[in-house]
C-alpha cells in the first residue's frame, strides 16, 4: 500500500515525539581517575532520584579505577580510555571526546579526573562541564591542598564546585562548602572531612544543571536566572556540619 508523504505515520506521530522526547532524562557521562567517591555520591543521588537525570556512562583514564567497579556495580555503562596509549595528550583528548560524544551528555561531570585537559577538550563542552576542587578557589588550585592548606595553619578550608575553563581550577565556581581546620587535624582527616562536603553539594549542582537551574552566562553562572557571586554560593561549615549530622 502506497501512502502520502504527509500523511502521518503512527511510528512518527508528533505529539507522540514530543511527549517522549520531553519525558527523556538528561544524560551525565562522569570522567573519573580513580577511587570514585564522588562518583557514588552520585549515584546514590541517582537512586533516591535525587539528581536530576541518569549517568549513563563512566569513563576512566586508568584501567583498574575502583570508581570503575562502582559503575558496573550500579548498571552503569564503564568504560577505560587509558592514555598511556595515545601518543598525545590532543590525540587521548580527541579519542575521549569521541567515546563522550557516543553517549550523547547533556552534562560532563569531571569526579577526580586527574588529566589536563586540552583547549580543543574544554571548547567542545564548554558550558556543560563540571569539575569539583577540594579548596575553597581560587585558593589552592592543584595539587596537595590539605596539606598546603595545613602549612600555612589556615583556620578555615573547603571545596567548590565550579565550570571548567581553559585556566586550571580557574573555572567559575558555583558553589562552596567551608570546613574549620581543627588543631588536631592532619592531611588525611582534613581530606575525610573536605570528600564528606563533596559528596554533598556535587549532587545538588548536577541536579541545578540537569533540571536547567543552573546556566554558564556570559559573565558567569547563573542560578535560577540570577548572576552568583564570584565564589559562588557558600555553604559555612556549620550549615554542612548540620547537614551531614557532624558531632
Ligand atoms: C576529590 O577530592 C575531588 O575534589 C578531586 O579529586 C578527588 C576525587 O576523589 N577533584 P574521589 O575519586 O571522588 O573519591
Amino acid at each position: 500500500m502506497s501512502r502520502s508523504v504527509d500523511a502521518p505515520s503512527p511510528a512518527s506521530d508528533t505529539l507522540n515525539d514530543f511527549t517522549a522526547e520531553a519525558s527523556q532524562a538528561r544524560r551525565v557521562v562522569v570522567l573519573i581517575s580513580g577511587n570514585g567517591s564522588n562518583l557514588q555520591a552520585l549515584i546514590d543521588a541517582q537512586a533516591y532520584d535525587e539528581l536530576g537525570g541518569e549517568i549513563v556512562a563512566v569513563i576512566s583514564n586508568q584501567a583498574d579505577a575502583y570508581g570503575l567497579k562502582r559503575a558496573r556495580d550500579a548498571g552503569i555503562d564503564a568504560v577505560a580510555l587509558p592514555h598511556r596509549e595515545y601518543d598525545s595528550r590532543e590525540a587521548f583528548d580527541g579519542a575521549l571526546i569521541k567515546v563522550i560524544e557516543r553517549h550523547e551528555p547533556d552534562l560532563i561531570v569531571l569526579a577526580g579526573f586527574m588529566r589536563i585537559l586540552t583547549p580543543l577538550f574544554v571548547q567542545r563542552f564548554y558550558g556543560r562541564l563540571l569539575n569539583i576542587h577540594p579548596s575553597l578557589l581560587p585558593a589552592y588550585q592543584g595539587l596537595d591542598t590539605h596539606a598546603r592548606a595545613l602549612d600555612d595553619g589556615v583556620t578555615e578550608h573547603g571545596c567548590s564546585v565550579h565550570f571548567v575553563t581553559e585556566e586550571l581550577d580557574g573555572g567559575p565556581v558555583v558553589v562552596q562548602a567551608a570546613v574549620t581546620v581543627d588543631a588536631g587535624d592532619d592531611a588525611a582527616s582534613l581530606k575525610d572531612k573536605v570528600h564528606a562536603r563533596e559528596h554533598l553539594i556535587y549532587p545538588i549542582a548536577v541536579k541545578w544543571f540537569l533540571e536547567g537551574r543552573l546556566q554558564l552566562g556570559q559573565q558567569g553562572p547563573i542560578l535560577d536566572g540570577m548572576p552568583l557571586p564570584p565564589q559562588g554560593l557558600r555553604l559555612s561549615h556549620a550549615d554542612a556540619a548540620e547537614e551531614l549530622d557532624e558531632e
